[in-house]
């Protein structure tokens, strides 16, 4: 697996696997992997077998613009050794370890925007979140020049950010989604879940009880604010979770629902002690 700390390295390395006609999957990450970041890796081999074979770079940066609390930014676990011998245990061609002055030159100004989307649920609770996440993955597809990229589900808005930005400036990149990763006990794997206090980590399994129970009641044909009310009520039953938003929205554009007569996407904001836990369920009535 080659290792590779500037714009350059990465460059010189994907012009040798084209040079020799290679696809090449992009796996971006912000490092600190867990089981779930493997399969983004295992869907990106799935891909290039079904094309004949081919590459996979991974990226691991804590990207700053994305992070609107610096203290977040300050916390994010970052374990540099264990991510490197996970992505090549797995098969990774090579990963991107770019330095936060390799990517930010001063003097930049541009950033990447998808308005709409962007600005809407979790983007209200983090401001410019997702303008730092658009921009800095528009950064890595001119770096990187891959034929396709993995997203995780579970980040539900920003799959469809990314989509929609790929779409609307014709971006040549396939988005290929991944399903959520869950512990055995139901909770999605998150870099995050590694700050949770033991007794938090043991009341976070109330999320995928909620979206169960919010999934039956879509495919029973329950109305959206009956939905809404039984999976708040449901996150309520446990102490230690305070709710921040649960939404139920078009699956495919985030648009709200006033009727479910489509697939809809069920997104859950809960924080327990200082770490804010998302997670998502698609349904369809
Ligand atoms: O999902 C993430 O880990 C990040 O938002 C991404 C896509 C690597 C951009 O920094």
């Amino acid at each position: 697996m080659q290792i590779c700390r500037s714009r350059q390295s990465v460059r010189d390395c994907v012009a040798g696997w084209r040079a020799a006609g290679e696809k090449v999957v992009l796996v971006a990450t912000m490092g600190a992997l867990h089981d779930g970041h493997m399969q983004l890796v295992a869907k990106a081999r799935d891909w290039l077998d079904a094309r004949g074979g081919g590459r996979i770079v991974a990226s691991i940066f804590v990207n700053p613009t994305q992070f609107d609390q610096q203290a977040d930014l300050e916390k994010y676990p970052r374990d540099e050794e264990t991510d490197l011998a996970m992505l090549r245990q797995h098969g990774c061609d090579a990963v991107f370890l770019p330095s936060v002055e390799d990517i930010y030159r001063p003097g930049a100004q541009t950033v990447v925007e998808v308005a709409g989307l962007s600005r809407m649920l979790m983007g209200r609770v983090r401001p410019g979140h997702f303008r730092g996440m658009t921009t800095i993955v528009t950064k890595l597809f001119n770096i990187i020049g891959p034929d396709a990229s993995t997203f995780g589900e579970k980040d539900y808005q920003q799959l469809t950010i990314v989509r929609q930005m790929v779409a609307d400036l014709d971006m040549p990149v396939e988005i290929i989604p991944v399903p959520t990763v869950r512990e055995p006990d139901g909770l999605a794997m998150s870099s995050r879940n590694r700050r949770l206090t033991p007794q938090d980590r043991a009341a976070a399994t109330v999320l995928n009880r909620a979206l169960d129970r919010g999934q039956q009641m879509v495919e029973h044909g329950a109305s959206p604010a009956a939905i809404r009310r039984a999976v708040r009520a449901i996150l309520r039953s446990e102490p230690r979770a305070q709710v921040r938003s649960v939404d139920l929205r078009d699956a495919a554009d985030l648009s709200r629902v006033s009727r479910i007569d489509r697939p809809v996407v069920m997104l859950l904001a809960v924080r327990f002690g200082e770490v804010l836990l998302i997670d998502q369920r698609t349904a369809t009535p």
